[in-house]
């Protein structure tokens, strides 16, 4: 492995035989691989020769396609010569549904360039079941037909996929049907408002097709795939994790940004990879590591621990395991506190927040009303207790994310009511009547997304009132989301005057906010730049506010990376349960045990055992006053 600054500012790593590309942010490195598609492209163009791409589709390749797409227009980059091939297509969608990838490809790439349609495959998932290996066949024999693909690009799934090649998938499985794994059915779930609308099977590109490829890009932005980057190149290859099986391949590029990479060895500790300069931070890092890696609490490890695990110069700089074990030890226990509004009166040197005033105010940022209960249901049950003045911001309806189900089932419920009651003539007369009342009262634009928003807004005001914060929410429904949808995300001047405004009239003292690490697509990716935008227009109360980051859903902090960890007891966490409960199920799956995980982390250091631990970072931003 080896390691050094690309001329393109983004460093460059060798692990194994993959070349890893890690630019600081997802738009760097999407313009990278944008121009080495368009190096493609153009130089095909002059051989006189088609240029045959594999396309990829979910939120990961959106920014290098508005690159392409940029390129044509300023640069005349034409597409004329592009004949392209989609990895894969949901099965049982018809090519016009909103999330079929015959759509978003028309949406993202084909509508916006001059790329013939007929040049332009994406696998058709309507196929007969009876027809399907006969479609599959003959995908396979275009792409061999137009002299195999020059370039693939691929992102990666939580479950190690690459297409919708699920674990199991065999390195020389070829185009064909497959059924979707749970874990990626989930992940689908928010862009198809449900789990139940989630197609259960996709028609795939094969691993094999994907290693024919003559050269290929695997992209990943966010700390959400930082875990399966790291196995699916520093992990035998496997067809338990299909991304994986790519390490044999002689043309293979990770183009990743850094929060993506966070995990890898070399990012992570780059002492394995020679001489570094010990930060306050890194020693940390390496003595928690060192003690999950052992399975021993910090305060048992000794000399030998260190030096078998490549850290004999810490040793060296501080004499021996006893004086780094305790001072680490030290180090992460002062990061818990049960008053994470400060402790009145107390000696707040070593505290992480200062204990003036005694009577903060606080504001919650939450990029939707859900995300709030599970990483820190119990910090604001003990904000609101020890008398700060707590403020729950929702910066959007979270409308998108209110299925077409539970609207009808309020439109009957009301034509019930009607009914029953008899008070109208007709039960349509009160359920359109309600209806007409519900689109005047808000901004939505339709009646149908005004009552999505209403929904949501009420499960939030439930959950608030559990953990007695009712009169305290904020609803911005910023119009970049009503307007846009999951991946379309397009934030105005208009979003940004309206959050500025409310948190220069809060004038806060601790803003707890989520976002930084996430892919930068994301909602809360979205959320979180428009946050970090707004920073240069706070007013004066900037000089005194402290940032706290929570990780949103089942992302949890590493224990290393912990700043503030306020714990959780059982009767807080019975009480965030109840608050999570007013939420419909959906909104919780698979993502509730982050602060479960902090506390046996810090369990496993040595430190007390807890129910919960809601985790946070301080965030230093480099604003000066
Ligand atoms: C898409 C595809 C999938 C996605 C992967 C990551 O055509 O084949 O493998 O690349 O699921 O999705 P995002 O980018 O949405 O995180």
């Amino acid at each position: 492995m080896n390691n050094g600054m690309n001329p393109d500012g983004c460093k460059e790593y060798v692990i194994g035989s993959v070349r890893c590309q890690v630019s600081q942010d997802a738009d760097q490195a999407a313009v990278l691989v944008a121009q080495r598609i368009a190096q493609i492209i153009r130089e095909k163009s002059e051989a006189g020769e088609p240029a045959v791409l594999g396309l990829a589709t979910g939120s990961t390749p959106v920014p290098v396609y508005q690159e392409l797409i940029r390129m044509h227009r300023e640069e005349g980059l034409s597409f004329q010569n592009v004949h392209s091939f989609n990895l894969d297509e949901y099965y049982g969608l018809k090519k016009d549904h909103p999330e079929s990838y015959q759509s978003y490809m028309q949406a993202q790439l084909f509508s916006h360039v001059d790329i013939p349609q007929d040049q332009a495959h994406v696998p058709d998932g309507m196929i007969a079941r009876e027809n399907v290996e006969e479609s599959c066949r003959k995908y396979e024999e275009a792409i061999e037909a137009c002299g195999g693909l020059d370039f693939q690009l691929l992102g990666i799934g939580r479950t190690g996929h690459i297409g919708f090649n699920e674990p199991g998938s065999q390195a020389n499985s070829r185009t064909r049907l497959i059924t979707l794994d749970p874990v990626t059915r989930i992940d689908a779930a928010r862009d198809f408002v449900g789990l139940e609308n989630v197609p259960r099977a996709a028609i795939t590109m094969g691993v094999g097709t994907i290693l024919n490829a003559r050269e290929i890009y695997l992209l990943a932005w966010g700390r959400g795939k930082a875990s399966v980057i790291r196995k699916a190149l520093e992990e035998s290859p496997t067809e338990d994790l299909p991304a994986s099986l790519l390490q044999g391949h002689q043309k293979i590029i990770f183009a990743l940004n850094a929060m993506a990479a966070s995990e890898l060895t070399c990012v992570r500790s780059p002492w394995t990879n020679g001489q570094v300069t010990w930060s306050e931070a890194m020693i940390k890092r390496a003595v928690h590591g060192l003690s999950h890696k052992v399975g021993k609490p910090i305060l048992k490890l000794v000399d030998r621990d260190y030096q078998l695990n490549g850290l004999e110069e810490l040793l060296s700089l501080y004499g021996s395991a006893y004086e780094l074990n305790i001072l680490v030890f030290k180090r992460t226990q002062a990061t818990i506190t049960g008053w994470p509004g400060g402790k009145p009166a107390a000696d707040d040197r070593s505290r992480p927040v200062p204990s003036d005033p005694t009577e903060k105010r606080i504001v919650i940022l939450a990029s939707e009303p859900g995300v709030e209960c599970s990483p820190l249901g119990g910090t604001l049950n003990r904000l609101q207790k020890q008398g700060h003045q707590v403020s729950i911001v929702y910066l959007t309806s979270g409308g998108l994310t209110v299925s077409g189900d539970a609207v009808n089932r309020l439109q009957n419920l009301l034509a019930m009511i009607a009914e029953s009651g008899g008070v109208l003539q007709s039960s349509e007369n009160l359920s359109s009547g309600l209806l007409e009342l519900v689109k005047k009262i808000s901004d939505e634009a339709t009646t149908e997304q005004a009552i999505r928003s209403l929904i949501r807004k009420h499960h939030s005001a439930l959950a608030m009132s559990a953990l007695n914060l009712s009169e305290s929410t904020h609803h911005l429904s910023l119009p970049f989301y009503e307007s846009g949808g999951y991946r379309n995300f397009a934030p105005s001047d208009q979003d940004r005057e309206v959050f500025l405004t409310l948190l220069n009239k809060l004038q806060p003292h601790q803003i707890y906010v989520s976002g930084k690490m996430s892919d930068p697509s994301s909602l809360e990716g979205v959320c979180w730049q428009l946050f970090e935008d707004t920073m240069s227009d706070w007013g004066e109360w900037k000089n005194t506010n402290q940032i706290w980051l929570f990780r949103e859903g089942g992302d949890r902090w590493e224990s290393h990376e912990v700043d503030m960890a306020v714990p959780v007891s059982p009767d807080e966490r019975a009480l965030k349960e109840v608050a999570m409960a007013k939420y419909p199920v959906e909104i919780f799956l698979d993502k509730m045990d982050g602060a479960l995980r902090v506390a046996n982390d810090y369990d496993d250091l040595g430190l007390p055992e807890y129910e919960e631990i809601e985790a946070f970072q301080l965030h230093k931003p480099s604003i000066t006053a």
